[in-house]
């Protein structure tokens, strides 16, 4: 390897969390030179959803392939990193250990040292990849399958939640939204494309508001009225206009994210706003979180859709500043399904 210099730091950053086996090489924390993402969503959609014994298995066969990928893809070899970033948590267990056990054995034979990493910070951290200008402080909605959360972003790998949701997650409403008039899993791409062609305005959803926490979220009354909803349609023998729920139920959700979103920024004084998470890549969400940026002066910033929904470049670009920070995970690491930020 001659392009990178001695003093280059290489990470290799795998992701097992969830239902995306990947690797990625990264290098000073910026430059992606792999991002290789095996996701195992046609698996998981015969049975409208995640299943987490499969999802372990299917990680152990594929994990040394996409590491090899993202290793060739890259053009390096095990001398040329610096370190072996991992995801230990949150997520499912049997997936996080996949993981976790490679990393870790990949860290006792070569010597590379070792570094765990939260998920959502790997999330937020994917706005480093693509935005070389953007650096702490700023407020970040991160708004994923099993994660809303509102979170300051003080500095490199520190945070302070002040916002997170009471009942399902922003992405889980829309995937249970999504199976119940009939789009299948996963349901938020779909409930995105299909909303285009739907009347916001349409139904009235509500917007559900948390009593104690201006900054919390709560989605599971829309999902029960929207629900429910179905159910009077259903009832009264009238057919529904599967956009038009869409397009209603997701404008509801966007209120809400956008509201609590603004009133952060505002609160804080920050003069930078970002999205992370797999909901993050819905255009309706980006749109409006950039228009109202735009409207009060906040730089506004969201990674591509690749780097939104889970892969391993954001979890090597989270493991730099934590390499950097002098952060050593030991060979007692382990997989935490509810590690807190
Ligand atoms: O971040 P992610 O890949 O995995 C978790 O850490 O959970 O997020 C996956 C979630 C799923 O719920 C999926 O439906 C949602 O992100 N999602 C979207 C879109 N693309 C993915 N939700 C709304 N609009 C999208 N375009
Ligand atoms: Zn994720």
């Amino acid at each position: 390897m001659d392009q990178h210099r001695k003093e280059d730091v290489l990470i290799l950053g795998i992701e097992t969390s969830c239902d995306e086996t990947a690797a990625s090489v990264v290098k000073n924390g910026r430059e992606v030179l792999s991002n290789v993402i095996y996701t195992q969503i046609a698996l998981h959609m015969q049975y409208g959803g995640v299943v987490p014994e499969i999802a372990s298995r299917k990680h152990i066969e594929k994990i040394n392939q996409v590491i090899e990928e993202a290793m060739r893809q890259a053009k390096v070899t095990l001398a040329d990193l610096s370190a072996i970033a991992v995801t230990c948590g949150p997520g499912l267990v049997g997936a996080l250990l996949v993981g976790v056990s490679e990393a870790k054995a990949i860290s006792f034979a070569s010597g590379l040292p070792l570094v765990g990493v939260h998920h959502i910070s790997g999330h937020i951290s994917a706005n480093y990849i693509e935005h070389r200008e953007l650096e702490p402080p700023f407020v970040c909605l991160v708004a994923s399958g099993g994660h809303s959360h509102l979170v300051a972003v003080k500095d490199y790998g520190v945070y302070e939640t002040i916002g997170r949701t009471r009942d399902d997650a922003a992405g889980e409403a829309f995937d249970k939204v999504a199976r119940a008039i009939g789009l299948g899993y996963p349901g938020g791409p779909k409930i995105d494309r299909i909303s285009r062609e739907g009347n916001p305005h349409a139904i009235a959803f509500p917007r559900a508001k948390v009593a104690d926490n201006a900054y919390d979220f709560s989605f599971s009354g829309l999902k029960s009225a929207v629900l429910n909803y179905l159910n009077s349609c259903r009832m009264k023998g009238e057919s529904f206009c599967q956009a038009d729920v869409a397009a209603s139920f997701q404008k509801a959700v966007i209120d809400v994210l956008t509201e609590h979103s603004m009133h952060a920024v505002a609160e804080f004084g920050y003069d930078k706003f970002a999205m992370a998470g797999g909901v993050a890549a819905n255009s309706a969400l980006r749109a409006s979180l950039e228009k109202e940026c735009l409207v009060r002066g906040i730089r506004f910033f969201c990674p591509s859709p690749v780097y939104c929904t889970d892969n391993a470049a954001m979890i090597g670009t989270a493991g730099y500043y934590e390499y950097i920070r002098g952060v050593r995970s030991g060979y007692d690491l382990n997989a935490v399904p509810g590690l807190k930020l």
